[in-house]
């Protein structure tokens, strides 16, 4: 009860309710259409979120640079990419976090402003910092580390986060620094992000139950694999420079 009120008290992000379906993603299940309906797919192989209606949240190391971006074709609104259903607009402008260099050094974020506003719902970025706890992540990627295709439609997995220590401990051993303020690990054996799910997003319940975003799939020591768990961004250390860039793009 102490912990419970605790955990009230000092964030309004919580995990997901236990139970959900294990099987990514690696070791995940096909999303149904309407479920994640904030979820896109980027041309360029990456996943993302739809933050408002005329702007998507990816990773910094999906897209080039910050500036006039015209190349990136969006597909929104539906799990299954071909369905009809789908809603497609391109990309106006990109802001990448400042100090991007690439994925395993931080600041993997990255902005887009697109041509027109998509008439769907929007996912919120968490307040704050997350506990421990399972929560959700999903994209089109591989559903296997050796695999060379990507899904046609949207996969989802639960996944518990993973202490900083055990997993900078894991890392250390593959010669990779843990960015600790930037970076936090999530998954288990047989359950991971993979290629092609990279700037997609994770996501935990608000105050009132709703979704919120906390992290952006950013990289991991292949996919799946037993104690390496996957890396995503940490959006509650970015959440004010995001907001400022979703600021920028509005005019
Ligand atoms: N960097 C990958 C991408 O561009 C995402 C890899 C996530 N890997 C993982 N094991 N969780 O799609």
């Amino acid at each position: 009860m102490v912990a419970v009120l605790a955990a009230v008290l000092t964030t309004d992000v919580r995990p997901v309710e236990a139970g959900l379906n294990r099987t990514p993603v690696v070791g995940g299940v096909v999303a149904p259409q309407g479920k994640f309906p904030w979820a896109v797919r980027l041309s360029m192989g990456c996943g993302g979120a739809l933050t408002e209606p005329r702007v998507v949240l990816t990773a910094g190391h999906c897209v080039d640079d910050t500036g006039r971006n015209d190349s990136i074709e969006v597909t929104a609104g539906v799990s299954d990419l071909r369905s009809s259903r789908a809603q497609t607009a391109r990309s106006e402008r990109v802001i990448r976090a400042e100090g991007f260099v690439d994925e395993v050094h931080g600041d993997d974020w990255a902005v887009i402003r697109l041509d027109r506003p998509l008439r769907l719902p929007t996912l919120p970025l968490a307040q704050d910092a997350i506990g421990p706890g399972r929560y959700i992540v999903m994209g089109w990627g591989q559903t296997r580390e050796d695999s060379v295709e990507q899904e046609q439609r949207l996969h989802y997995a639960t996944v518990p986060s993973v202490p900083d220590e055990k997993c900078e401990a894991a890392y250390v051993k593959a010669g990779v620094t843990l960015v600790r303020d930037e970076q936090m690990c999530a998954g288990s054996p047989g359950v991971d992000t993979c290629q092609g799910d990279s700037g997609g997003p994770m996501i935990g319940r608000g105050r009132h139950g709703e979704w919120v975003q906390v992290g952006i799939v950013s990289w991991g020591l292949g996919c799946a694999r037993d104690g390496y768990p996957g890396v995503y961004t940490q959006l509650s250390t970015f959440r004010p420079a995001i907001e400022k860039a979703v600021r920028k793009l509005r005019n």
